[in-house]
């Protein structure tokens, strides 16, 4: 894993844009998936700036977003699709069937999440995943022992990550109970991956993630195993990290192109 400390959450949004700008030069039709919550906010608000200032273009990209909430429909302020459309779709020039957000209210969750891979894999597979972490260390809405190898499923949430996202429902028994996400397996094949975390929040599940075993007690330390993920944090996110020093040394003295 590739540790990058931003000095603050522009910095680190604006640092992860980039990734996301770069995988659109390299192949403009590329398979994004998206992630909600506060975190990737000024990521979106950066790549909107780009769109709208340097026309950075998404007219041939496809997203796949990880999750979304059981219950709650396209249209209800809380869900993710009414998110990524405030948020991001609807100011950037994407086009609409090439959008997909796992469904909340369909009547076959089953069959519904085996499409859904099989529409990941028919597009050729994720080109970049952007994640958030959740504070017990949850990648989407894999929960502390979920299965590493896990696919696209319905899922009970943590009473911690209910307690978590009840600061965006009127109280913590609006929140719903479970989620469809993508799985850690499905996680795992994108070609890419970018990490952000900012906050001291998160800083326990930083290290823990970076810098702990392995494990299902924190779905996002099997990004360990992926040979491309980049971790973008701020300074407060950062502060639990024992090798913080070594990760800026590395940046430091990344090799620059070798001398023809
Ligand atoms: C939810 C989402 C995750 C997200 C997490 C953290 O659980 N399913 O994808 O990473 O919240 O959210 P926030 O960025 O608001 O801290």
């Amino acid at each position: 894993m590739e540790v990058i400390i931003e000095q603050d959450y522009e910095q680190m949004s604006k640092a992860a844009a980039r990734v996301v700008v770069r995988t659109l030069n390299e192949k403009p039709n590329a398979v994004l998936g998206m992630a909600t919550g506060s975190t990737p906010l000024g990521l979106y608000q950066e790549l909107v700036r780009l769109h709208r200032e340097e026309g950075l273009d998404f007219s041939r990209v496809t997203t796949f977003n990880l999750d979304e909430y059981v219950g709650l429909s396209v249209t209800h302020p809380q869900s993710y699709h009414h998110f990524m459309y405030e948020n991001f779709f609807q100011h950037v020039n994407i086009a609409r069937q090439n959008i997909y957000i796992p469904s909340g209210t369909t009547s076959n969750y089953r069959s519904f999440c085996e499409w859904y891979e099989q529409r990941i894999e028919e597009l050729g597979g994720i080109d970049l995943q952007i994640l958030g972490i959740g504070s017990d260390g949850h990648i989407a809405f894999n929960e502390p022992t979920s299965s590493l190898s896990s696919r696209t499923r319905l899922k009970t949430l943590a009473r911690q990550t209910i307690e978590d996202n009840a600061r965006f429902f009127e109280t913590a028994d609006d929140v719903p109970v479970y989620a469809i996400t993508m799985g850690v397996g499905t996680i795992m094949e994108a070609d890419r991956i970018v990490l952000l975390a900012n906050g001291a929040k998160k800083a326990d599940a930083v290290a823990a993630a970076v810098e702990g075993p392995v494990t299902s007690m924190i779905t996002a330390s099997a990004l360990q195993m992926h040979p491309r993920v980049k971790l973008f944090v701020d300074a407060d996110a950062a502060g639990e990290l024992q090798m913080r020093d070594y990760y800026q040394w590395i940046l430091k003295n990344k090799p620059g192109a070798p001398p023809s």
